[in-house]
C-alpha cells in the first residue's frame, strides 16, 4: 500500500488534537506533510496554539503549521467554547498541555496548500480537513487549477442521517462556513465525508479512557485528561457515555479503510437562512438522480477504531 501523502487541514479542538496524534503515530501510513489552520472550535490564534501545543507533547519540531483563513468566506464566526472551553483545548483539573515550542510558519495557509499542491505529481495528495471547509473554499476560489491537482479531501462535518450537533438539522464544521462547504462538495473532486452518522458510534467510554490513558507513558495521561474535559459537555447533553471521537475517523480510515462502510450519494448543502441553513442533505435512495458527489461513511466499527489509536499511541514511548 502506498503511503498517503497529506496536508491536515484542522481547528483544534479536542478531537482534532487526536487526529494530529494519530497522524503522527502512524509514519508508515501517512506523511504528514503540513499542518494549516482553520478558525472553528475557538478563534483562529487559539486553534493556532493549540496545533503548536500538540505538536510539542510529542516533540515535534518538523511538522510546519500554517495559519489560515480567521472567519468564514460569508458569515460571521460561530465558536464552541461550550464544548471545548476557553482555550479550545481544556484539560479541566488534569494533566496541562506544554506551551507551544514553534511558531507557527510566515506562509499563508492557503498559499501554502497551493504551492505544496504545485509542487507535487496531480492526485498525488489527500487533504483532510477536520474543521469548517473556509482554508480549503479559499484556495479553490484563489486556483481552481492548481487546487484541483488534490487526490481526494477525506473531511469530518455534516450530517446525512443523523440529527445536528449546533443546530437540529446541522453539524459544526459544515453550519460555521456553509458556503466554502458548498464549493468544496460542487466542485467534483473526490470526497469521503465522515459526518455525525458514523462519529456518533465513536463514543469516548469510560474504559476507552482508561485504555486511551496506558496506551503511551508520553502522551496516554494528557490525552486521557483532555479527552475528560471534552466528555463532560456531551456526557450532558446527549446522555451518552462519553462524546463521540469524530476528527480522528477520517485519519482512522485512511489507515484502516475495513473499520468503516462507504455509500456514494449526492449531497448538497443549504446555504439559505433558515432552520435547515448548514445541513447535509445526502440523498440515499437516490430519488433525485442527482450526481452521486461524495463517498459518506455511513457505519464504522468502534472497538477497532478505538483499538487502531490506543495501539498506534504506544509509538510515542
Ligand atoms: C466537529 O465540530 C468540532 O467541535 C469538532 O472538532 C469536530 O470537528 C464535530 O461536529
Ligand atoms: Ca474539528
Amino acid at each position: 500500500m502506498s503511503k498517503n501523502k497529506i496536508i491536515l487541514d484542522c481547528d483544534p479542538g479536542h478531537d482534532d488534537a487526536v487526529a494530529i496524534l494519530l497522524t503522527l503515530a502512524s509514519p508508515n501510513e501517512i506523511d504528514c506533510l503540513g499542518i494549516t489552520i482553520s478558525a472553528g472550535n475557538v478563534s483562529l490564534d487559539l486553534t493556532t496554539k493549540n496545533a503548536l501545543k500538540i505538536l510539542s507533547l510529542v516533540n515535534n519540531q518538523i511538522t510546519p503549521v500554517h495559519k489560515g483563513c480567521p472567519r468564514p468566506l460569508i458569515s460571521k464566526l460561530v465558536t464552541a467554547e461550550h464544548v471545548h472551553g476557553e482555550s479550545g483545548l481544556d484539560t479541566g483539573s488534569g494533566n496541562a498541555l506544554p506551551e507551544p515550542q514553534n511558531l507557527p510558519e510566515e506562509e499563508h495557509a492557503v498559499n501554502y496548500i497551493l504551492n505544496t499542491l504545485k509542487e507535487h505529481p496531480k492526485n498525488e495528495i489527500t487533504l483532510v480537513a477536520t474543521g469548517p471547509l473556509t482554508n480549503l473554499g479559499a484556495a479553490l476560489a484563489l486556483d481552481p487549477e492548481t487546487f484541483n491537482r488534490v487526490k481526494r479531501i477525506v473531511l469530518m462535518g455534516g450530517a446525512g442521517f443523523e440529527p445536528g450537533n449546533i443546530t437540529p438539522a446541522a453539524e459544526f464544521n459544515i453550519f460555521v462556513d456553509p458556503h466554502a462547504a458548498q464549493s468544496i462538495f460542487e466542485s467534483g473532486i473526490e470526497i469521503y465525508m465522515f459526518g455525525l452518522d458514523v462519529t456518533h458510534q465513536m463514543i469516548i467510554t469510560p474504559s476507552r479512557l482508561k485504555m486511551i490513558e496506558k496506551s503511551s507513558k508520553l502522551i496516554g495521561p494528557t490525552v486521557s485528561a483532555f479527552l475528560s474535559f471534552f466528555n463532560s459537555y456531551d456526557t450532558k447533553i446527549y446522555g451518552w457515555e462519553g462524546a463521540p471521537l469524530h476528527d480522528p475517523c477520517t485519519i482512522a480510515w485512511l489507515i484502516q479503510p475495513d473499520i468503516f462502510e462507504i455509500k456514494k450519494m449526492s449531497v448538497e448543502i443549504e446555504t439559505n437562512n433558515g432552520p435547515a441553513y448548514g445541513r447535509t442533505i445526502a440523498d440515499w435512495f437516490n430519488v433525485t438522480n442527482k450526481n452521486k458527489n461524495i463517498n459518506v461513511a455511513t457505519n464504522g466499527h468502534s472497538d477497532k477504531f478505538f483499538d487502531l489509536i490506543v495501539k498506534r499511541f504506544q509509538h510515542f514511548d
